[in-house]
């Protein structure tokens, strides 16, 4: 589940044997670690970073790289703008990091929020459906990805030495037939009447409703998420991670100030598109998904 990569720079180019790795291992449903890639901070930033922890009011402060906003901050002015530039400046380093190991996707990747999660995650209460506590695969409510996937870049940069602590559940496949069995049928029109109500931004496809049925069907199940086989996996200050979110069942159980970029790959940049949610799926339900 784990493949380590024991690069030290966000910027390639990178030797034959990571990029590889990277690429048969992602995409089978491996989280990518790189125990010894640090996102350095330089001295304003690790104030910023001190200060936001203590603050507290804030889960996610995210970017959005198409407007150059921050969203989820109390904070203003000059700090305000170290953050959005230390955000800018993780999702550089992320999109060099992705397009350095896994050249393929580079036609495919569009670059989506980046977020600073700088609160502790135990303790933490929240709604079931919004409880990353519990094991889960990532699906968006209001944006429909119609068999894109979700990559996602995540570097610890806790000042104190935390680690980020992950459970990792079983495999897509074994995590879906546990569920799919309850999927409700289609509705007519659902999809047609979410987007015409601005609900969703775009339409629901039949992939997008049975993600997010396999999202809520697993959080909402207590006795599965405390059944189900999992790896433990801490996360320390100074490593990065990535993983294909929609496709690992994975549970943040501990941790604070993490960085995070999501990317979203087109199903057509893949190197083995068979290992992909939309191909399980479809095979699995026998059904066309987008
Ligand atoms: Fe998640």
């Amino acid at each position: 589940m784990i493949e380590t990569l024991d690069i030290v720079s966000w910027a390639g180019p990178y030797d034959d044997n990571f990029r590889r790795r990277a690429a048969e291992r992602l995409e089978a449903g491996a989280v990518l670690l790189f125990p010894s890639l640090g996102f350095p901070l330089d001295d304003t930033e690790t104030a910023l970073v001190r200060s936001a922890g203590s603050d507290g009011s804030a889960k996610n402060i995210s970017l959005d790289p198409a407007t150059g906003q921050c969203k989820g901050s109390t904070i203003s002015g000059t700090e305000l703008a170290t953050l959005t530039a230390m955000l800018d400046r993780f999702g550089k380093s992320a999109r060099s990091l992705v397009e350095g190991l896994l050249p393929h996707y580079a036609a495919g990747l569009e670059r989506a929020r980046t977020s600073f999660r700088p609160v502790e995650i135990s303790g933490r209460h929240s709604s079931w459906r919004q409880d990353d506590k519990r094991l889960h695969v990532d699906a968006f409510p209001s944006r429909p990805m119609q068999g894109r996937r979700i990559l996602r870049v995540f570097a610890n940069i806790d000042l104190d030495g935390t680690p980020r602590h992950w459970r990792i559940g079983p495999d897509f496949e074994t995590y879906a037939a546990r569920f799919l069995p309850s999927l409700p049928r289609a509705v007519p029109g659902k999809s047609w009447l979410l987007h015409r109500l601005g609900v969703t931004r775009a339409r629901r496809s039949r992939y997008d409703e049975v993600m997010l049925f396999l999202h809520d069907a697993a959080k909402r199940d207590l006795g599965w998420q405390r059944d189900a086989p999992v790896q433990e996996v801490d996360f320390p200050p100074g490593c990065a991670w990535a993983v294909f979110t929609d496709q690992v069942a994975h549970a943040a159980t501990a941790g604070r100030n993490a960085l995070e970029q999501s990317f979203y790959v087109e199903p057509g940049a893949l190197a083995r598109p068979e290992t992909a949610p939309l191909a399980v799926l479809k095979r699995m339900c026998g059904a066309a998904m987008v």
